[in-house]
């Protein structure tokens, strides 16, 4: 397959860009139709971020599956469209082929139907990283359901909020999922959910660790059975459903300000464009290289550069089951010698997590077929950034750092590699298409270089946020409210003196720990449901390997009179309501909060005393209580 899209030199780079501020539409028109479109756009851009109302490739018919799978047929039926590599190195990986993916996604494509599911209809994926679950996203884009991923880490609690938030009535889940040394019951979590959710009314549920579950008759079926059942019927080809560019693709849910996840919905058209075109760019994708994104498709890095952009692109994707770190701290780089990965994609935070093992696991293994390595997430800290170019990279492949969010769909702020220059810690430049500006507290615009804002993006482009399930208001108020005419991100940013961005970080309520986004105020909604808590305030604080670490300050009813079992209890509840990646790792007790007269929380106080900074704390005097201060600091964990 070629890209004529794909930018190879500085200069190209200088090029799109200019031309894609001048005449965005132009531009996007010419990269979008190297795509498979049923029936052309009518027009290529009709927006306003008011509303907001964005409308990519309007009057375009497509699906995106025929570009995923059906285009590469002729070409690439036999080559590896996923590489499969199981949590547990002794089990035999799995190659599928192009043409396996084909059968294997119409005949779940045929399942999915045969069990009532209709274009628009939202399914919930709850699986582990088994190629079924690739096979599921896909089979639902094939016939036009709107898939839901959550991700493995969340509770019982949330899964159920998620599902009558989409009024999802079917749900594909495993019997459990094997991480390192755990295996999690996820069919078990699935149950717990439903007994809250009686509009669910099918639940599939694909083998993979032999687990026991219950089987509710009516409800809950076997993907093998079924399997069985549209062989039986015949069935093979599954069409795929014509979509409109504007149809939704899926809902992922993502974590705010505000105690709820949010919806984020992406639509069909703009967002294939953006995902491959940025997929091809950022990583400078060679026909033929092997592409190791190791995020989970829980999350938007998954669902963009492990399944759709690297399969639109007819790449190599690898899927890998398991974690860095078992059967020991080798496996990734095991993983990269024995499939000779070429483009590795990671967080920060796993990278931290194996500097601390040294250099033997690296040193063991081959990893001269790498060629470009990328990170994501969160900002990579210069050490971070060192240790993978030196040791990983060996000094000579480009990393990328790239920036963007759920609501992207896509990578904003990013080097090409090899193709514009890294820059350790900063993300370096837009992609071209992607317009950042900074703004000050009042939404003036920040201008000239060396100097920090609130980073917005003041066009749209292909692949962003059309609005939130069930709620466009939220989408309003949450994204295109705080700055008339702009979409806000959310994070910090600085701009060097050669316009190179580097993120510094969130500037609203949300945390990033170990490159999951998690809402302050979600864990003190759940910290709060325990019986024993009266107020709670969570911060962020910064953490080793997490990036960021959560510190809860909790004023509590003592009943047992054991402060470490309260904390576990503590920890319980929040692992009940939102899930295990949100336990707080610090809670420490306090006798009231500081706040102001009105009754607000004063979280920046806080914040300086769980980043252990207390002489930053500045004026005191507009509080209730200007003592509890002194109380919380001379308590601190
Ligand atoms: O704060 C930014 C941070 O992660 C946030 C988006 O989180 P999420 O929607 O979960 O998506 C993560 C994967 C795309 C951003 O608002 N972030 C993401 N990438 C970077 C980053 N911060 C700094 N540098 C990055 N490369």
């Amino acid at each position: 397959m070629s890209y004529p899209y794909q930018i190879k030199t500085a200069e190209a780079y200088e090029a799109a860009y200019e031309r894609s501020v001048k005449d965005p539409e132009g531009f996007w028109a010419e990269v979008a139709s190297s795509f498979l479109w049923r029936k052309r756009w009518d027009s290529v851009l009709e927006w306003n971020f008011s509303d907001p109302d964005v409308k990519w490739f309007k009057g375009a018919k497509l699906n995106i599956t025929a570009n995923c799978i059906d285009r590469h047929l002729g070409t690439l039926g036999n080559k590896p469209a996923i590489i499969w590599e199981p949590n547990d190195p002794e089990e035999h990986h799995r190659l599928i082929t192009y043409r396996d993916l084909y059968q294997k996604v119409n005949q779940f494509a045929n399942v999915l139907k045969n069990n009532g599911v209709q274009k628009g209809d939202r399914v919930c994926i709850y699986m582990g990283m088994v190629p079924e679950l690739a096979i599921a996203v896909l089979a639902c884009a094939r016939i036009g359901a709107i898939h839901s991923v959550i991700f493995g880490g969340f509770s019982a609690q949330s899964i159920a909020d998620r599902l009558k938030d989409a009024h999802a009535q079917t749900v594909i889940t495993c019997d459990g999922a094997f991480r390192g040394n755990k295996e999690i019951p996820l069919k078990n979590v699935i149950d717990d959910a439903l007994v809250q959710c009686d509009f669910v009314n099918k639940v599939i549920v694909l083998t993979r660790t032999h687990t026991p579950v219950s089987m509710i008759k009516g409800r809950d079926v076997w993907w093998d059975d079924e399997i069985r059942k549209i062989e039986t019927l015949g069935l093979h080809d599954c069409p795929a459903v014509e979509m409109d560019a504007e149809d939704p693709l899926f809902i992922l849910y993502t974590s705010g300000s505000t105690g709820k996840p949010k919806g984020v919905v992406h639509t069909c058209g703009g967002y294939m464009v953006y995902a491959t075109y940025s997929f091809v760019n950022v990583f400078q994708y060679q026909p033929g290289d092997v592409h190791f994104c190791t995020a989970d498709i829980g999350w938007i890095t998954g669902h963009s550069y492990i399944v759709y952009g690297p399969l639109c692109a007819g790449a190599t994707t690898l899927m890998f089951e398991g974690v860095p770190t078992w059967p020991d701290a080798g496996r990734f780089w095991d993983i990269v010698d024995e499939y000779k990965v070429n483009i590795l994609y990671t967080a920060p935070t796993a990278i931290r997590s194996l500097m601390g093992y040294g250099l033997g696991p690296v040193q063991a293994h081959d990893l001269s077929s790498l060629r470009v390595l990328g990170s994501v997430g969160e900002p990579i800290n210069e050490e971070a950034w060192q240790w993978l170019h030196e040791n990983i990279g060996k000094g000579k492949c480009p990393i990328v750092d790239t920036w963007w969010q759920t609501e992207t769909g896509g990578i904003m702020i990013s080097n090409m590699a090899g193709v514009t220059p890294a820059k350790p810690s900063y993300a370096t430049l837009p992609l071209p298409g992607i317009q950042p500006i900074l703004v000050d507290e009042n939404g003036n615009e920040i201008t000239g270089n060396d100097v920090s804002g609130n980073l917005c993006i003041k066009h749209p482009w292909p692949s962003m946020i059309r609005t939130t399930y069930g709620d466009h208001e939220r989408c309003r108020t949450n994204y295109f409210a705080t700055y008339p005419d702009l979409y806000f991100t959310g994070d910090g940013c600085y701009r060097d003196e050669n316009g190179n961005y580097r993120i510094t970080g969130r500037v609203d309520d949300v945390l990033n720990v170990s490159g999951h986004r998690i809402g302050t105020a979600e864990v003190e909604n759940a910290i709060n449901m325990h019986a024993g808590v009266i107020e709670s305030a969570v911060v962020g604080y910064p953490h080793d390997i997490k990036g960021q670490g959560i510190y809860a300050f909790v004023i509590f009813t003592n009943t047992h009179g054991d402060e470490n079992l309260s904390r576990q209890d503590i920890m319980q509840t929040v692992a009940r309501i939102i899930g295990p990646i949100a336990k707080p790792d610090k809670i420490q007790f306090v006798s009231g909060l500081p706040k102001t007269r009105s009754g607000k929380i004063m979280r920046r106080i806080l914040r300086k005393i769980a980043e252990n900074e207390p002489g930053q704390i500045g004026d005191t005097s507009t509080l209730l209580d200007p003592a509890v201060v002194e109380e919380i600091i001379n308590n601190r964990i």
